[in-house]
C-alpha cells in the first residue's frame, strides 16, 4: 500500500468509498472537485494495487488543522489503512506547520473514536445534536 495525494481521477472511488461507509462525510462528485483545488485543503488516498482503498481529508491554515472526512473501503477495513492514512496526515500537518488537530466524530461511532483516540486523541468537548439534530458530535483534539 502506498500514500499520495488524491487527484481529479479518483474522485470516482473516493464517492465510492463515502456511499459505503455510513460516517462519512458524503461530499460526493459536486463536493469533492472544491477539495481537490482548494489551496488549504489535503487529500492523501491510501492506493493498493492501483485501487484507492481509503482516504483522510483535511484543511489546514495557519497552525490550525481541522480533518474533516476519512473513510476506509469496508473490504480493507481493519488492516491499519485508517492508522496508516492519520499517521502520515499528521506528519504532512507537522511538516507545513501545523500545531493543532481538531475533528468531529458522532457519539455512536466507536471504531472512528478508537481509531482516533490510538493516534493520540483526547476527547476535548461535544455538540449536542450535531448530526441529524438528534445525535452528538463528540469534538477531539491534539497537539502534532
Ligand atoms: C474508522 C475507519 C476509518 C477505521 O479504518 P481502519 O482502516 O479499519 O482502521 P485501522 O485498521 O487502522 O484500525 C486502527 C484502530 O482503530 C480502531 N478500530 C478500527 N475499526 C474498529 C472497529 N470496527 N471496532 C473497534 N475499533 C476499531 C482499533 O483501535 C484499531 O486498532 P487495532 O486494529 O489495533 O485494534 C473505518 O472504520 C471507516 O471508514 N469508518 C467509516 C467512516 C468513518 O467513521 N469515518 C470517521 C468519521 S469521523
Amino acid at each position: 500500500m502506498n500514500i499520495r495525494r488524491a487527484r481529479y481521477t479518483d474522485i470516482a472511488l473516493l464517492s465510492a468509498i463515502e456511499d459505503l461507509q455510513p460516517y462519512s462525510a458524503k461530499w460526493g462528485p459536486r463536493g469533492w472537485p472544491a477539495e481537490l483545488v482548494e489551496g488549504i485543503s489535503y487529500v492523501w488516498c491510501a492506493v493498493k494495487e492501483e485501487q484507492v482503498i481509503g482516504f483522510v481529508a483535511y484543511r489546514q491554515v495557519a497552525g490550525f488543522c481541522e480533518i474533516l472526512n476519512v473513510a476506509v473501503h469496508p473490504a480493507h477495513c481493519r488492516q491499519g489503512v485508517g492508522s496508516a492514512l492519520l499517521a502520515h496526515a499528521l506528519q504532512e500537518i507537522k511538516k507545513e506547520g501545523g500545531q493543532t488537530v481538531t475533528l468531529e466524530v458522532n457519539e455512536y461511532n466507536l471504531p472512528a473514536q478508537a481509531l482516533y483516540r490510538q493516534a493520540g486523541f483526547q476527547e476535548a468537548g461535544r455538540r449536542k445534536n450535531f448530526y441529524h439534530g438528534k445525535e452528538d458530535a463528540l469534538i477531539f483534539n491534539r497537539t502534532v
